[in-house]
């Protein structure tokens, strides 16, 4: 937007400047910059219960027209207070409201008002936990939050932890900026451990692939995971240089768990050193994206150890899912990993961005420590000389406060409604003539779909072709479905592609119960909305029906 006509141009000078870094040193000041704080926690907050449900009716093609200017203004434009004024009144309504309870579709949901403040310290602060010459007391703090997060994974002993926590030459774990880098520093060291230095061959994070491969007797490395892996995966096989063709999709049962039948077949081709074939890493999900499912871990844990293959749980959704006794059995084996995904964004309610990913043996990501002359010396306790990522925030502060804030029987309240609210929703869309349920939730997400009934029957019918077409039709229902109920901006459930068995692709509506203030009310209302609309659609394409 430009910028309004002003009396008095701004100007940007060394006296200016000096305002700029100003620190609240007298009341005016404090008053001042607490005014700005006010703008933010409240004034944000009013405009958006006010004028926007989930997200403003207007289209992303209009929107863009407005953004158009790709010049840095000669001169400043606003002050702080106009900055704040249009970023809430502008372009807050515009982005999407993910703490309504009404948004339902998607692994970011509201977060606790503390962790606005917490972050805000962390901006005061202004830490770099790369080296302790700019963070010193945040990098041993944030190896006890790593340590406190290690222990719920993988239970290890007090006195593992007591030797461990604060050992410059152990890594529990690493703070990454999201699941996808934590993902991919996992494959990474599974990676270097797979194809590490041996007589005349310094390893394959020196040496690169091509020299591994010669000196292992290698020609094909692969890594396993299920159909319902998240794509992170293969991007990172693409930036480790196995190529992401090479990461092979275990079918799934009719719980979209791992096929555990053909995982050992597969597990029998590809990790045979006579058709010299490894498999790099095992990759299990507790949680997946789609459908929430978990995998067995304790069955993938006893394929895997066997053989010494890198067993890597992605737990980037379901991981705090420990926190609660009544379903931490759910992600029983997770402790028998070798690393293991956890996201803070999802389901530890953190500000964007906080992946993290642990190590069962703390001496795994040496396979992956770098040094410098200037920082990360041999023999210091940098948290950058094991870490996929340089100069980087300090989230162990916010996560770290958080935990003390919610204690475990706050985030388990958090999972358990989640879960329970997710079964309850799924038995309320069971209710409905006019609805499926496609997968039901094992943790906290479900999806199903739209089924008018003239469709219905046709969808048993023995002929396949008719079974088919019945099925094409109904994704092409549910797509118009979810995208008129998102343009109308009253509540969001996002949708994805399933492929079923009997019935090919499949496109079905998906929910994320995260949000505590997501009742079943909310959720029928969601439902009748859905169907209002799926009535709109048959009428428009069959104006008889
Ligand atoms: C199971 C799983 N793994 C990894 C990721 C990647 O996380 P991020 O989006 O934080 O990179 C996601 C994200 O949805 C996920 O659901």
């Amino acid at each position: 937007m430009p910028p309004r006509p002003r009396q008095r141009p701004l100007v940007a000078n060394w006296d200016t400047l000096q305002r700029v870094f100003i620190r609240p040193e007298d009341e005016t000041v404090r008053r001042t910059l607490l005014k700005y704080m006010e703008q933010i926690l409240f004034g944000l907050h009013d405009f958006l219960r006010d004028h926007v449900g989930i997200t403003q009716a207007i289209r992303l093609k209009d929107l863009a027209e407005g953004y158009g200017d790709s010049r840095i203004p000669a001169e400043p434009e606003r002050k702080l207070a106009e900055v704040i004024q249009g970023l809430v009144e502008e372009v807050a309504p515009c982005a999407v409201n993910v703490a309504s309870p009404y948004f339902i579709g998607h692994m970011t949901s509201a977060i606790p008002y503390f962790m606005v403040h917490l972050q805000t310290l962390v901006a005061a602060l202004n830490q770099n936990p790369v080296k302790l010459e700019t963070s010193k007391v945040v990098a041993v703090h944030e190896r006890q939050v790593l340590a406190k997060l290690h222990r719920l994974v993988f239970r290890r002993s007090p006195a593992f932890y007591r030797r461990h926590i604060q050992r410059p030459a152990s890594t529990l774990g690493c703070f990454v900026e999201d699941g996808t880098l934590a993902n991919l520093t996992a494959l990474w060291v599974a990676r270097n451990r797979c194809f590490p230095r041996r007589d005349g061959f310094a390893g394959v994070e020196a040496e690169g692939w091509a020299a591994a491969l010669t000196a292992y007797g290698v020609e094909h490395p692969v890594v396993l995971v299920s159909q319902r892996g998240h794509f992170s995966l293969r991007k990172a096989c693409g930036v480790l240089g196995l190529g992401h063709r090479h990461i092979l999709t275990v079918p799934v049962d009719h719980r979209q768990r791992m096929d555990l039948d053909a995982l050992s077949r597969l597990l029998d081709r590809h990790h045979d050193s006579r058709r010299r074939s490894r498999v790099m890493a095992l990759v299990g999900i507790a949680g997946s994206t789609e459908t929430g499912s978990v995998d067995p871990l304790p069955e993938l844990a006893a394929l895997c150890a066997p053989r010494g293959i890198h067993f890597h749980v992605d737990a980037a959704w379901g991981g705090p899912t420990l926190m609660s006794d009544t379903y931490a059995p759910l992600l029983e084996g997770i402790q028998q990993a070798d690393s293991v995904t956890i996201d803070g964004h999802k389901q530890l309610y953190m500000p964007m961005g906080c992946g993290m990913v642990f190590f069962r043996d703390p001496r795994a990501m040496d396979a992956v420590a770098y040094h410098a002359a200037y920082v990360n010396r041999p023999g210091s306790a940098d948290l950058g000389i094991r870490s996929l990522e340089g100069s980087r925030p300090a989230t162990s502060l916010v996560l770290g406060s958080a935990l003390a804030i919610m204690g475990r029987r706050g985030y388990a309240v958090l999972i358990e409604h989640g879960i329970d609210t997710a079964r309850r929703f799924a038995a309320a869309i069971a209710r409905r003539p006019a609805f499926e349920v496609i997968t039901a939730p094992q943790l906290n997400i479900l999806t199903y779909r739209l089924v008018p009934s003239d469709l219905r029957g046709r969808l048993c019918s023995p002929d396949s072709s008719r079974r088919q077409a019945a099925n094409a039709r109904l994704n092409h229902i549910n797509l118009q479905i979810q995208r008129l109920q998102r343009e109308a901006g009253r509540s969001f459930v996002s949708r994805t592609t399933l492929d079923l068995p009997g019935l090919g692709d499949t496109v079905v509506l998906r929910a994320v119960i995260m949000n505590p203030m997501t009742t079943l009310e909310v959720l029928e209302d969601i439902l009748d909305e859905q169907e209002a609309l799926g009535q709109r659609v048959c009428r428009a394409e069959d104006p008889t029906a």
